[in-house]
């Protein structure tokens, strides 16, 4: 038989009553918790509701076709094609149910725009970007563009209305007499849809050979003859010339 001590010792019983303690505190403050703060589920189906209950603002992509089609048509056409209207013009709901009385904000200031077409180097590869101090500023955007078919209102002549930051790096370089299309074909639809037809690049070393072999018999460039000379067989050895030299500055360090 095991026998049990007569008396609890003092430091058990304490313990005892400090769990017993402890254990009901936690008990009622369980209880005294609101359910949705304990069931993740109260909570999502709380926030359906909530959100449910909530007015309609955007009236979606297609709700301005029926009124405004000719708008429409010229925007589906157009540069702006994956832009929804209320992407520009706000949410429109109560618009479309009552145009009379209430009207979508015209966005048409030139901060708008910039939102989307400011130089940003994380912008995707060849997406339309400006430098607003720079380009045409002080004039409203849609003065020159229509927001709705924003394409260029002129073609522009020179090469460098868009690509400025090449021409101003060749400007100061030793190719400055090399004109952009001594270099590369560039077709007249270029200037038009730029990413549709693109122009030529040099493929290979002879290309800049022409102008700098030393043995070169190029005649119909003016500017084969001062351009300094090198050994195709033995400089840079396989490698393309731009590997080395970038072609819209060359540098040689000394
Ligand atoms: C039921 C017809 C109807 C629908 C649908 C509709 N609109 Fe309109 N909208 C009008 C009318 C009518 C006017 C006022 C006539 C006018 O000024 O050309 C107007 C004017 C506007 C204006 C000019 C506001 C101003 O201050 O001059 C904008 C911008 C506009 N609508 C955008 C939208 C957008 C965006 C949608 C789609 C979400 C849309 N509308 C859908 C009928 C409609
Ligand atoms: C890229 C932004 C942008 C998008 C997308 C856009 N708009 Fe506009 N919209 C503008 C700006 C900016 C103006 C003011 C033009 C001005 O000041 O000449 C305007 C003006 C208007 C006007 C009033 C003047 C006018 O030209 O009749 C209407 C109506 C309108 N937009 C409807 C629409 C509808 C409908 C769509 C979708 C099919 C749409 N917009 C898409 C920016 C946009
Ligand atoms: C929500 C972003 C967004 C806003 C705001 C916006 N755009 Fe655009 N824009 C685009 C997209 C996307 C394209 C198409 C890019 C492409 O073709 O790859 C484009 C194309 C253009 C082009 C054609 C450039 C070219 O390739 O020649 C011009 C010009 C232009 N937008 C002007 C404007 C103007 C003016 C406004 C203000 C009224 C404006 N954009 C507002 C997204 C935007
Ligand atoms: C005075 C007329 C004018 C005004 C104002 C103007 N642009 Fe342009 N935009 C042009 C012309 C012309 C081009 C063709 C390239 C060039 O000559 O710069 C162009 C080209 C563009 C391009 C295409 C660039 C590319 O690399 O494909 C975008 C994007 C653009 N503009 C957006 C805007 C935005 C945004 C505003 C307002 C902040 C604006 N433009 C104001 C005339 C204008
Ligand atoms: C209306 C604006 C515009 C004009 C004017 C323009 N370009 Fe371009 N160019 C572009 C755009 C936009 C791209 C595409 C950039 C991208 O996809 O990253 C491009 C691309 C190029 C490329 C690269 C092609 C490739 O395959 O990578 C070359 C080379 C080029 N342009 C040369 C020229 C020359 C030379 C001229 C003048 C005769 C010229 N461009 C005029 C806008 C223009
Ligand atoms: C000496 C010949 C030469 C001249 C002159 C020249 N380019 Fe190029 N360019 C090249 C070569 C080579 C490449 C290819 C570089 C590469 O693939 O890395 C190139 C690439 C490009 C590209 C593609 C993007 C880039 O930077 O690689 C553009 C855009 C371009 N050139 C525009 C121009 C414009 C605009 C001018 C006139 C201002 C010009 N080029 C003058 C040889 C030249
Ligand atoms: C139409 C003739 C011509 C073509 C084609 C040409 N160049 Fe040149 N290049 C010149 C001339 C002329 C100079 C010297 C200009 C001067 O006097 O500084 C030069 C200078 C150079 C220099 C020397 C820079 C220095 O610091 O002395 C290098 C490097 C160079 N080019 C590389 C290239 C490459 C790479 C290509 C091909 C993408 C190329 N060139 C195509 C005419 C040409
Ligand atoms: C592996 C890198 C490399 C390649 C590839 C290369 N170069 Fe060079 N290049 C250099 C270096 C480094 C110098 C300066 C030292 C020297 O003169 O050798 C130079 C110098 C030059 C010079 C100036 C010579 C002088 O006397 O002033 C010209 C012109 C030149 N290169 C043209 C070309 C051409 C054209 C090609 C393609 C056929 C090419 N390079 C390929 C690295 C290269």
């Amino acid at each position: 038989m095991v026998k049990f001590p007569e008396k609890m010792p003092d430091s058990l019983a304490r313990l005892l009553v400090v769990f017993v303690v402890l254990t009901a505190v936690l008990a009622i403050a369980w209880v005294m918790i609101p359910t949705p703060m304990k069931s993740v589920h109260v909570q999502w189906d709380n926030a359906i509701l909530r959100e449910k209950a909530k007015p309609m603002r955007y009236a979606g992509a297609h709700a301005c076709e029926e009124c405004h089609g000719e708008i429409y048509g010229k925007k589906k056409a157009g540069y702006h094609r994956d832009l929804s209207c209320e992407t520009c013009h706000g949410p429109a709901k109560t618009h479309t149910e009552d145009p009379d009385k209430t009207k979508p904000a015209i966005p048409a200031t030139r901060s708008f725009c910039v939102q989307c077409h400011a130089y940003n180097p994380s912008r995707p590869r060849g997406f339309p970007q400006i430098n607003p101090q720079g380009h045409n500023p002080l004039k409203p955007c849609a003065g020159c563009h229509n927001p709705h078919d924003p394409k260029p209102p002129t073609t522009p002549k020179e090469c460098s209305a868009c690509h400025g930051e090449i021409a101003r790096t060749k400007a100061v370089s030793h190719h400055v007499q090399l004109e952009c299309t001594t270099c590369h074909q560039a077709p007249q639809q270029h200037k038009i849809t730029p990413r549709g037809v693109k122009p030529t690049k040099p493929q290979n070393r002879e290309f800049c050979g022409k102008c700098h072999a030393k043995d070169t018999r190029e005649t119909r460039e003016k500017l084969a003859k001062s351009a300094p000379k090198i050994d195709m067989a033995e400089h840079g050895e396989k490698y393309v010339c731009w590997q080395c030299h970038y072609p819209h500055s060359p540098e040689v360090e000394n």
